[in-house]
């Protein structure tokens, strides 16, 4: 059984407004309803679990039932920070049936059913593997206002999701991992702590993350652009 946890408890404050950014629309569909509905065409997903901030979850409920979501089968609030809410949703998985979990941003709804399969099955092979797209600009570390070095972009990645795991070593990092869980801003981080390796899987940089309202405009003409 593979499960995927989306990640939507979030509230959106660099992007503003009065909804969090994951229930507006793009073409007539909410933003969460279109990065359901990848997961949903993935024939590597067995269910899902939905994680809304609470306040938000009987009225996802009512528009919910337009959408054929046939995988859904929980939807939970989230907590504080993201780890938390991904734990909440890690706390729902029946361990016995477990195998991989895909952990994805609800506010990333340009991922492919490719990229979700090929991140699952890499996974399967090697207990952890992270969805990431390269570096196109040159990277500086700096110290106040100036420049230390350069880095070597060839060396870097953008982390992108889903991030799949053996339900197993997710679980283990999650537990092990208690002080760090709420610096994390992805799983990968917590999984890299516990000395496992995680592997690259090539992700496309068409998978954006909607962060601020420009993300908007861009993600608005690359789903138009993929329909
Ligand atoms: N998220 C979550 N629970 C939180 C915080 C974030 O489930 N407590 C989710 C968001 O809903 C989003 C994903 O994690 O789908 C990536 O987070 P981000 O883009 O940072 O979204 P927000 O936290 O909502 O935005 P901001 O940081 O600007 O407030
Ligand atoms: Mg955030």
């Amino acid at each position: 059984m593979n499960s995927a946890i989306i990640v939507a408890a979030g509230s959106g404050v660099r992007f503003g407004g009065k909804k969090p950014k994951q229930f507006l629309e793009i073409l007539g569909k909410p933003i969460i309803v279109h990065t359901l509905e990848k997961f949903e065409f993935c024939p590597q997903i067995d269910e899902i679990i939905l994680v809304l901030p609470a306040a938000e979850i009987e009225n996802f409920s009512k528009i919910a039932g337009k959408y054929n979501l046939k995988k859904l089968v929980k939807t939970i609030a989230g907590g504080d920070t993201r780890a938390e809410s991904v734990w909440n949703g890690l706390s729902e998985i029946n361990s016995a049936a477990a195998e991989i979990v895909a952990v994805h941003d609800g506010a990333r709804p340009l991922v492919t059913v490719e990229e979700i399969t090929k991140t699952i099955e890499r996974a399967k092979e090697t207990g952890a593997a992270c969805l990431a797209a390269n570096v196109t600009d040159t990277i500086k570390e700096i110290s106040g206002d100036k420049i230390i070095k350069t880095v070597d972009r060839a060396k870097l990645r953008r982390a992108l999701t889903p991030q799949c795991f053996r339900y197993k070593i997710l679980k283990r990092a999650f537990e092990e991992n208690k002080s760090e869980n709420s610096a994390a801003t992805d799983e990968s981080f917590l999984v890299e702590n516990l000395g496992v390796e995680v592997l690259i899987v090539e992700g496309s940089t068409r998978n954006i993350k909607i962060t601020t309202p420009e993300d908007l405009i861009l993600a608005e003409k690359l789903l138009d652009s993929h329909q």
